[in-house]
């Protein structure tokens, strides 16, 4: 089961919209990497790669909240850091099992797939909506 990028996940924000695809094509990545090869250090590779850009991503969406005064930014923040155990935890279920086992991609699937459409549905977009009103504030 692939992620997709579909029109749900919108949240109008330009920039974190397209993080978000990048973000999606990299976990396509990881989980094509378990199908075709399901090889350990090929899955740890992509699951590295898969990390960075979570990384760079919110490090990129905290600062925007920071910078507009987002009021929900601690709470935020908690649920990012949930998303970066996740990965801890993928991380050591690839170093104590052999290769990337279904367990592992059911993992990827519930607790990153489905955490991030859950995550962008709710908490992203309404940073995007508080951005987009603080903005047009004068003209609305
Ligand atoms: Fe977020």
């Amino acid at each position: 089961m692939y992620a997709e990028f579909d029109d749900t996940l919108i949240t109008g924000n330009e920039m974190i919209d397209s993080q978000h695809r990048e973000l999606i094509g990299r976990i396509n990545e990881l989980l094509r990497s378990c199908e075709e090869q399901a090889d350990r250090m090929a899955a740890m590779k992509m699951l590295n790669y898969l990390a960075d850009y979570t990384e760079f991503h919110f490090k990129a969406e905290e600062e925007l909240q920071e910078s507009i005064g987002y009021p929900g930014i601690k709470e935020h923040k908690e649920k990012h850091e949930e998303l970066r155990r996740t990965v801890a935890e993928l991380h050591e279920m690839l170093e104590e099992q052999e290769g990337p086992s279904d367990e592992f991609v059911e993992a990827v699937n519930k607790n990153v797939t489905e955490w991030l459409y859950y995550h962008i549905k709710g908490f992203d977009r309404s940073v995007a909506e508080y951005k987009f009103m603080r903005d047009n504030q004068e003209r609305l």
